[in-house]
Parts: C-alpha cells; sequence; structure tokens
C-alpha cells in the first residue's frame, strides 16, 4: 500500500500511535493498537459507547497535523444516533468515523476502559475496569425450517459469531423468556452475559432491541451504618450513594448483643435477616430513583459485612462467633444470585460477597485492604478500621498479619456520660490551654472555634449536645498534654480548681470541658470514668496491634491508615498522643475514609480484584488475639499515655509531650495522696 494512502493515528491520553490504511474505522485502529474503547452494539451505531474526539490543530512534538478534514464527515447513522440520544457536537462515534489523514483522536474520560475514577474523599482513584456482566446487542437469525435450531441456540450462535464468545449458558428462568424477548425486538436482542473466568459465561438477562444500561451496587454493612454506591459497569461512574443507620440497631446496639438476641429468640436469626435485607433493599432503591436507573438494570451486587453482619445478611447463624473459636460458617469468597437472597434487583443479577479473614476480622477488612493494598509495598503498614471491634492488617508484600481486638463502644460516644452519636452540636475538636486549663471547642455543624464571633452567632441554633467518638479521643489528648491528666490516665486535682474547671466528684475529679450557660448549651464534662474507658478501649486496640509487629518481629511500622468513620475524623496526632497507635512519622499517618466501600467497587467494577483479595486472605496469618500469652502484658502497658513501656520518639519530635511529674490522686477513702506519674516514650 502507498504512503499516500495510509495515516499516522495517535490516541490520546495513551499515546499509542500507528498507521492505518485511508478509510479504516478509528474504532479498527484503536483496537488494534491496544486502546480499548467500549463497545455495546458491535459498531452499529447503536449503543454510542465508542464516542471519542478529534483533537485538530498542529502538533509538533507528535509531528502530527491533524486538520479537520482528516476524519471522515458524520454521517446518516451518526446523526441518527444524535437524533435519538444527543452527541456532543465535538464528538464522533468511532465506529463511523474513519481515516482519512493523520489524525490525534482522544479517548474523552467516561468512555475509557481502563481508567475510570471513583472519587473517594479528596483523592482520585483509577480502577480499571474489568466487569463480571458485559452487554452484548446481537441481530439473530430468525426460525428456518431448514434449519431447525432452537431460539436459544440461534442466540448463543449470534454471539459466538459477533462477539467470539463460546460455551455459553442460561438458566431454565432465561429460557422460558427469550423466545419472547427475541420476537418482542424482532431478532433483535441485548444480552447481559455474567463471566467471571470461573464459571462457565453465563447469560443472565435479555432485553428486545438495545439496551445500553448497566448498572451495579457496591454494599457496606455495618454494624451501625449501611451503605450503597451505585455505579456504572459501562464507564465505571458512581451514579449515586447513599446510606442508613442499620435497622438491627433496634435488636442491639452491638453485635454481640445481636448474637444474644438470636440465641434468645427461635425466630431472631430471620426477623434480623428480614431487617437487614429490607434495608438494602430500600437503599438501592434510592439509588436508583437518585441516579435515574431502573432496577431491572441493576445487573450485579458486591458486598462487604464484618463477620456477624455477613452471616445475618445471608441468614447463616451467627451464634458460633460468639464465642471461641469463633468458627465462621464460610469464610471464601461467595457467588450467588441475587434472588436467592431476597435483594431486589434484576433476577438474574449475581452477587459477589468478599472473603472474611477470620472469626472476627470479616469482608469488610478484606474489602479495606484490598483497597490500601499494604500487599502491593515494601512499606509496613498498619490497617486499623476502628469500631466496636477494631480490625486490624498489618505487612507488607513480604507478610501479612490480622485481628481484631475488642475495644467496646466507648469511641463511638456509648459509655462515655456526656458521648454521643456524630451529629450537629457534638464536641468534635478540643484544645486545652496549659496555664488556665480553659477549652475552646468546634461542634459539628459550626465551622468555627467556640472564641470565634461565628461560633456566637449559630451556637444558639445548633447548641453543644455531647462529645462524639473523635471529640472525646482529642479531649483526652489534649487534657493529658496540658497536663489535667497524668500519663497514668488520672485527673489532676492537686493544682488546684483552675476556676471551677476541675471539680471533685466523689473520690475522683471531673474536667469541665464546656461550661455552658445562658446561650452556650449544656456542660459538658469529661469524668474519670470517661478517660478510663477510653483507656481500656485504645488499650484493648494497641495490644491487638502490637501483637501483630511480635508476630511480624518489628518495633516500629511505616505507614498508618485508618479507616472507617471513626478514622476518618479523629487526628492522627491525638491518636498517636493517646497512644491508640504505634509511633510512627506523622506524615505517614492518615485517614483514608470508607476503604471497605472502596475495596467492594474495586470488586463490582473489575473481576481481577477479586482473585486479587480471594489470593491474598488465603495468605494472611491470623492471630487471635483472646488466645495470646502476652496480650494482657502488651494492655496493661497501653493503659498508659502514650505507652507505659513503649517509647514515642518520632511524636515526641513533633509534640512536646508533658514532663513526667508526680500527681496528686485521691486515695479510696478521700484523702489526697502522692503518686509518680508515668514516664512516656
Ligand atoms: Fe456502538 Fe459505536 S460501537 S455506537
Amino acid at each position: 500500500m502507498s504512503a499516500q494512502q495510509e495515516a499516522l493515528v495517535l490516541f490520546m491520553p495513551s499515546g499509542r500511535r500507528g498507521r492505518f490504511p485511508v478509510g479504516t474505522p478509528v474504532l479498527d485502529a484503536a483496537r488494534s493498537l491496544g486502546v480499548y474503547i467500549e463497545s455495546v452494539c458491535g459498531g452499529r451505531g447503536i449503543c454510542g459507547r465508542c464516542q471519542i474526539e478529534q483533537a485538530t490543530g498542529q502538533f509538533a512534538k507528535h509531528g502530527i497535523t491533524s486538520a479537520p478534514d482528516n476524519i471522515s464527515p458524520a454521517n446518516e447513522v451518526e446523526a441518527r444516533y444524535a437524533g435519538l440520544r444527543s452527541l456532543a457536537p465535538e464528538r464522533r462515534l468511532s465506529c463511523q468515523a474513519r481515516v482519512e489523514g493523520d489524525l490525534v483522536i482522544d479517548v474523552p474520560q467516561d468512555v475509557q476502559v481502563n481508567r475510570q475514577i471513583v472519587r473517594k474523599r479528596a483523592e482520585t482513584r483509577h480502577i480499571d475496569r474489568k466487569p463480571a456482566t458485559r452487554l452484548y446487542y446481537v441481530e439473530v437469525e430468525e426460525p428456518d425450517m431448514e434449519k431447525p435450531l432452537g431460539d436459544l441456540d440461534r442466540l448463543f450462535a449470534a454471539l459466538k459469531r459477533e462477539w467470539k464468545i463460546d460455551g455459553l449458558t442460561a438458566d431454565f428462568r432465561m429460557l422460558s423468556h427469550i423466545p419472547d424477548i427475541l420476537r418482542d425486538g424482532e431478532w433483535k436482542v441485548t444480552v447481559a452475559v455474567h463471566d467471571d473466568g470461573r464459571s462457565p459465561a453465563q447469560v443472565i438477562a435479555a432485553w428486545p432491541g438495545f439496551n445500553g444500561d448497566a448498572y451495579g451496587v457496591a454494599v457496606d454493612i455495618g454494624s451501625t451504618t449501611i451503605a450503597v454506591h451505585l455505579s456504572s459497569l459501562l464507564s465505571g461512574r458512581t451514579v449515586a450513594s447513599s446510606g442508613t443507620s442499620n435497622p438491627q440497631i433496634r435488636f442491639g446496639e452491638d453485635l454481640m448483643s445481636r448474637v444474644s438476641y438470636v440465641m434468645m429468640n427461635p425466630d431472631g436469626r430471620e426477623a434480623l435477616t428480614r431487617t437487614v435485607r429490607e434495608a438494602i433493599n430500600t437503599l438501592i432503591e434510592r439509588v436508583c430513583s437518585e441516579g435515574g436507573i431502573r432496577r431491572e438494570h441493576v445487573l450485579e451486587a458486591v458486598f462487604v459485612a464484618n463477620p456477624v453482619m455477613h452471616h445475618l445478611f445471608l441468614g447463616l447463624d451467627p451464634v458460633p462467633l460468639g464465642s471461641a473459636p469463633f468458627a465462621l460458617a464460610v469464610s471464601s469468597s461467595l457467588d450467588i444470585e441475587a434472588s436467592q437472597i431476597g435483594i431486589e434487583i434484576n433476577p438474574g443479577a449475581r452477587v459477589y460477597i468478599l472473603p472474611c479473614i477470620a472469626g472476627h476480622v470479616g469482608a469488610d477488612a478484606a474489602g479495606a485492604t484490598l483497597a490500601e493494598g499494604p500487599q502491593n509495598s515494601d512499606e509496613v503498614t498498619l490497617l486499623v478500621d476502628v469500631g466496636t471491634n477494631a480490625e486490624i492488617v498489618l505487612g507488607n508484600r513480604e507478610r501479612i498479619v490480622a485481628a481484631s481486638s475488642p475495644t467496646g463502644p466507648a469511641f463511638e460516644g456509648a459509655e462515655i456520660s456526656c458521648g454521643q452519636r456524630a451529629a450537629p452540636g457534638a464536641i468534635e475538636r478540643v484544645r486545652v490551654d496549659p496555664e488556665t486549663l480553659r477549652a475552646k471547642i468546634r461542634v459539628i455543624g459550626i465551622d468555627a472555634w467556640s472564641d470565634e464571633p461565628e461560633f456566637a452567632e449559630k451556637i444558639d441554633q445548633v447548641g453543644v449536645t455531647g462529645i462524639c467518638g473523635s471529640g472525646i479521643v482529642e479531649a483526652i489528648a489534649e487534657m493529658f498534654l496540658a497536663g489535667v491528666i497524668t500519663a497514668d490516665g488520672v485527673i489532676d486535682g492537686s493544682r488546684g480548681d483552675f476556676n471551677g474547671r476541675i471539680v471533685p466528684d466523689r473520690r475522683t475529679f471531673t474536667y469541665v470541658l464546656w461550661p455552658g450557660g445562658e446561650g452556650q448549651g449544656s456542660p459538658i464534662t469529661v469524668t474519670q470514668n470517661d478517660v478510663r474507658a477510653i483507656q481500656l478501649a485504645k488499650a484493648a486496640l494497641y495490644a491487638g496491634v502490637r501483637l501483630l509487629m511480635d508476630k511480624l518481629g518489628i518495633s516500629a511500622v511505616d505507614r498508618i491508615k485508618l479507616a472507617g468513620a471513626f478514622g476518618s475524623y479523629i487526628d492522627p496526632k491525638y491518636a498517636m498522643v493517646l497512644g491508640l497507635v504505634p509511633d510512627c512519622d506523622l506524615k505517614k499517618v492518615a485517614a483514608v475514609g470508607n476503604a471497605a466501600g472502596t475495596g467492594a467497587r474495586m470488586a463490582l467494577l473489575n473481576t481481577d480484584h477479586r482473585r486479587e483479595i480471594e489470593a491474598l486472605v488465603r495468605r494472611i496469618e491470623k492471630i487471635e488475639t483472646a488466645l495470646e500469652p502476652r496480650f494482657q502484658e502488651h494492655f496493661v502497658n497501653a493503659m498508659a499515655l502514650p505507652n507505659k513501656s513503649d517509647p514515642f520518639p518520632r511524636l515526641a519530635a513533633e509534640v512536646k509531650l508533658p514532663e513526667p511529674r508526680l500527681a496528686s490522686v485521691t486515695d479510696g477513702d478521700g484523702r489526697r495522696t502522692r503518686r509518680g506519674g508515668r514516664r512516656r516514650g
């Protein structure tokens, strides 16, 4: 072929380029270079998934002049598509547009197959997209007496001929629907094929004519909240997200009380299962209506949950999870039909549930691990998801260990005298002046500190109603830094009352964090019992982390990632001052948001991520903290702030920790005594 009959085509942003005969469809040129552009309709100009834009002008760096007439003019097929569905003027259908001369082609981000974006707080995460379920539009041969093949067989033959899909199966339900769908669509049909690379490819849904809508939901079932994200399986775009509190709370605030409910009530398990499934169906309905999506177009669902939620959702008995050896009914991943577990999406839709790591470390921790990828790094990463049970994963590409620690509900504001859930009016930020011991605060709902004018303007409407989990961590850490409490967690009344900031409370003292008053809300105090509750919770968490460090034979970690709602709001500095996590460079301690939910979305959009987490979970070493002899020793040391035995040199370089001093406390008879403060590392 002569040089005049060939043209140079450069695809952006991949930068792939090649020479093609004039007249080549741009889609074919892209495919031959490995630039993947989606197509549902097989180049018929129906699906619109193959859109591209021509970048015109001189591209000196690449030696290309991409003149407007170097691409064929829009044809009738594109005009028809634009009339039916809207096509931006700069966009072309690459299955129709042909190469006429040298071209620079932009593949817009919304149609790139391998670069999809999921927003996760401030960071942007790229998820390579390789969903288990894809749509295929085909034109099926009409019945012919000469060739007596059945409807389903002719459909399979068309899929093999046009899309090279072999070995297809379909369940009996599809068999009963296919003949009608083929006739309704006048032998043109779109089918959804589920192919996760393991089981045989299966037709799970079909529509007469063309259908270009395929969606999936990623669901994170937490003990306290349930979150659902609706994503397009074609573009990877998250269309809508919604959440609700877990209605199982009425059967028990924490996991163990729900397990007890199942033990005590013959119909308890069914009631809990029904409740959580109903809540999930309501959320799916909500995200679909927000996104303007019909539920029949939701073809995949992926779930993550802690072990008890996992079992209750699936209708499995959670009672064995309530005591040693904490046996799971199933720990491996599950691939089932949505209709088998009452999830109201397309009846043929498939559900994938991530594997559980251990009896106390669930599919949610697996999802968080998938999202944060400690297994892909040389750095030893500590990943902590703090809830009523802290799930802890530690390691790097060499070795990974996991455990859970029973932190109890203190970090969620429960068991704290003025504690509350994070809601408007809850104190979330605290600074204590070390001279006056007066605190300034910030509450949820007002973007100003209490000593700023805006706070005074808004406090009437919002109020100061209590202190949330992240607020209590910060309050106690600040109290420690200001000398209100000693390193062993005693509220120190020996230095005076500081104008009513430290008040006697039976045999102990209470710190008045917020005095309240006219137009200032109610008084908020931190009692000695509150400090103890936080000490117990943080000591349980730290002891679990320390056991895992022992297993790896390390005395420090390189990076810390705090996952979950609580982890997202605590200030890493205060978490470390409290000794909730081990010493680490503060720049390498970060909140990672809802990592479990991100992991679920990754598994939804890419089957390779499913295989990755399944293989990883098999090699994660599970540690049962209750059985480890050193747990108690680590726990006792971790009761001190930050810790009785472990040094915190990197924290001390950034934060001025109080000098060790003798603290005055009261003895059991209310008399004042002197006793030694603990030395910090
Ligand atoms: Fe479907 Fe181009 S491939 S419109």
